[in-house]
């Protein structure tokens, strides 16, 4: 049995802005779920919100159809930010500290930092300061501490924004080979042609409504609203 997650009538504003407004979705393990969506239509809003950053003004999340609070959910779910932030500390202590704080015996928490690395190209980073590392190795960096804490909900914004075209497509692999029944990963991209390529299902999300929620290959040969297809078209006006 694959986990799920359901959001239920999801609302967040922010002062006068109505960032999200009655977000209904169900998302099942073993797949990736694209959020497309232009800027400011709600995707990184919805995506704190599930990784429990951030609580809704109403609306519930579902796990295993057991209500989870904010405290449940960040358990279960972790948010690589659009922009990576980093400990003022090496590499290392950087991808450890989640281990540290579950208490992973030191043994093991060098082999997984050493195959998340490897994951990411990045061996032999270790003692580096994560903090004068390059944009696009910080942003390896946070996907390689994501990758080793195994969560059920990988929640994945703007990825591989930052990267050169060799390592997104090294990323875009190590995302697609962490699927598994028992983790959901939902991924925001602005690359049209990467969601196309790696999501199983596209959630297009618009002034902080879902406009069309399909299977990948329906939603770009066929939109059934005319947002999406203006957007898939490049058309989509403000
Ligand atoms: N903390 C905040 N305070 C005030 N407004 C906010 C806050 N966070 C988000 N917003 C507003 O909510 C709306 C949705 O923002 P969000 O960051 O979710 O968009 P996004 O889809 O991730 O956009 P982008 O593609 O640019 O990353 C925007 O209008 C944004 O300005
Ligand atoms: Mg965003």
């Amino acid at each position: 049995m694959s986990v799920n997650l359901k959001l239920v009538e999801i609302k967040k504003s922010y002062l006068n802005v109505k960032a999200l407004n009655s977000i209904s979705l169900e998302l099942q393990g073993g797949k990736i779920i694209v959020l497309l969506g232009v800027n400011g239509a709600g995707k990184t809003t919805l995506m704190r919100i599930m990784a429990g950053l951030e609580n809704a003004d109403c609306g519930q999340l579902l796990f295993n159809n057991q209500h989870v609070d904010c405290k449940a959910i960040r358990q279960l779910s972790t948010l690589v930010f659009q922009k990576s932030v980093m400990f003022s500390t090496n590499v290392y202590s950087n991808l450890s500290y989640g281990l540290r704080i579950r208490k992973v015996p030191k043994d093991e928490i060098k082999k997984k930092v050493a195959e998340a690395l490897q994951i990411v190209r990045l061996s032999g980073f270790e003692k580096r300061r994560a903090k004068k590392t390059s944009g696009g190795e910080q942003q390896r960096i946070a996907l390689a501490r994501a990758f080793l804490l195994e969560p059920h909900v990988l929640l994945l914004d703007e990825p591989t924004a930052n990267l050169d075209p060799n390592s997104a497509t090294i990323i875009e692999k190590a995302i697609v080979n962490k699927k598994s029944v028992d983790r959901i990963i939902v991924m925001a991209t602005h690359n049209l042609t990467q969601a196309r390529r790696i999501a199983d299902e596209i959630v297009h999300i618009n002034n902080g409504v879902i406009v069309e929620a399909a299977k990948t290959e329906d939603f770009f040969e066929n939109p059934k609203s005319e947002v999406s297809r203006k957007f898939v078209n490049g058309e989509l006006e403000f």
